[in-house]
């Protein structure tokens, strides 16, 4: 089929390449002309497993294309992708103004029927009220889809290729059979439903993934109490197929470029529409303060942090990416140079990135064992592999003192112990 791509950020892009690695014939549009003309080029510009291929495959076949205008492609379009960015206003409600400005675009545009099917995470009630601006530009056939992402990031490719679901809330018959000819090849269950339920279904996955890790972080604040420890509980209730053990680790809880800004989206909806979604409320106040216990175990160990050398371990909101959006790393980092530390960090893939949001004296590491050199404690904020993998032995003789504050959990307590270690981590026993 003929698909055009409004977006061509995190999910225009993964969209837009998976479709055409499924055979379709798929143009990508983006205002960003540096963007577009770097794609054309062949440069992925995000960090995601097994995305530069699937685009130099497709763009040298082509069946994928990038391009700074809605013309030509629109003009054969069957159906059309807006996947631009919905960023949180600072009430948390979503910004809806790029897409707003993709439907007037595409009205300006249109002259045959087409569905326009939306994959950005947008509030419920956006689809009917999309229908709305499109008219306003364009007076000729069209239907409108929903059709939410759930895309992980590290595994978005994957996650497009061989999906759990694919939701799709439309608004006619008509519409339905065009989204079931665009998945024919994909082997999962489609959940076909109204256009409210389908932007509800988005929200409430990431609520309810959310919930449960500020779940496991309370209980992990109660196991440090009583003398429990949380990995061992975790794995108690995940066994249960009822409750299932993803999304159980406790840890510094999630950040990332989805949950923390839908969580707060789902919560301001409610609340506007008369409802005090009292769980979720709850849920976003444990995440915050699993960053202040990280703070504040730092300080156990090193006491004022004013001039020692702190070692951070990661900088990326979840392993296998360079994303650094509502990280726990840079809140840490902010706090700890506002109080006069010294800083010393390494991420895999996050460091560029980090070095644009982040001021002050920080000295960007090329490996974890440079940052543990001579430091008086080393903070574990993302579980990278590499971490995991780390020469304990030789970690110890590099360190000024010994401590290790572990916020994802990544090390057994009793072998940190036997070596020395002075290890603060999360909801386990000798917190
Ligand atoms: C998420 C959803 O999983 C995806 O379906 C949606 O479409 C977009 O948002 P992503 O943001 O890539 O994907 O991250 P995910 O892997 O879900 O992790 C989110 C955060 O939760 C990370 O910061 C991670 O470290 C944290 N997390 C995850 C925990 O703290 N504990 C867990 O048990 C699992």
């Amino acid at each position: 089929m003929k698909i055009l791509i409004i977006g061509t950020g995190y999910v225009g892009l993964v969209t837009g390449a998976c479709l055409a690695e499924k055979n379709h014939q798929v143009a990508c549009v983006d205002i960003d002309e540096k963007k577009i003309e770097k794609l054309n080029s062949g440069f992925c510009p995000i960090h995601e497993p097994g995305l530069p291929e699937l685009l130099g495959k497709n763009l040298a076949v082509k069946k994928l294309s990038f391009s700074g205008t809605l013309q030509p492609a629109i003009k054969e379009a069957e159906i059309i992708f807006i996947a631009v960015g919905t960023p949180a206003k600072e009430n948390g409600e979503a910004d809806l103004s790029y897409a707003e400005k993709a439907l007037e675009d595409i009205g300006r545009n249109l002259d045959h029927y087409a569905v326009i099917v939306n994959k950005s995470t947008v509030p419920v009630g956006t689809a009917k009220k999309a229908r709305k601006i499109l008219k306003r530009y364009y007076q000729g056939e069209f239907s409108i889809v929903s059709n939410p992402e759930f895309l992980r990031q590290g595994s978005a490719v994957k996650n497009f290729l061989m999906p759990d679901r694919i939701v799709i809330g439309a608004d006619s018959s008509h519409s339905k059979k065009i989204m079931e000819k665009l998945y024919q090849d994909f082997d999962c269950p489609k959940v076909f439903t109204n256009l409210e339920s389908a932007e509800m279904i988005k929200y409430a996955s990431n609520a309810f993934l959310a919930t449960k890790i500020s779940f496991i972080n309370e209980i992990a604040g109660v196991c440090e109490k009583v003398g429990a420890d949380v990995k061992e509980v975790a794995r108690g209730m995940g066994l249960d197929p009822r409750i299932g053990n993803k999304f159980l680790e406790a840890g510094l809880g999630y950040g990332g470029s989805c949950f923390p800004k839908d969580t707060r989206a789902l919560y301001q909806m409610a609340g506007v529409n008369g409802y005090d979604f009292r769980i979720l409320k709850a849920v976003i106040e444990v995440n915050n303060y699993q960053r202040k216990c990280l703070i504040e175990k730092i300080e156990r160990a090193v006491g004022d942090v004013k001039d020692k050398t702190i070692g951070i371990w990661g900088l990326a909101f979840k392993p296998d990416t360079d994303d650094i959006r509502e990280s726990a790393a840079i809140e840490v980092i902010q706090y700890l140079i506002g109080k006069r530390a010294n800083i010393k960090v390494h991420d895999p893939a996050a460091m560029e990135r980090a070095k644009a949001v982040l001021d002050g004296d920080i000295a960007y590491c090329d490996d974890p064992y440079e940052v543990a050199r001579d430091t008086h404690a080393v903070v574990i904020i993302t579980d990278w592999q590499h971490f995991k993998e780390i020469d304990k032995e030789r970690l110890k003789k590099l360190l000024l003192e010994p401590n290790i504050i572990d916020g994802r959990n990544i090390y057994e307590v009793e072998e940190m112990k036997r070596l020395g270690f002075n290890y603060l981590s999360v909801g386990r026993s000798n917190n």
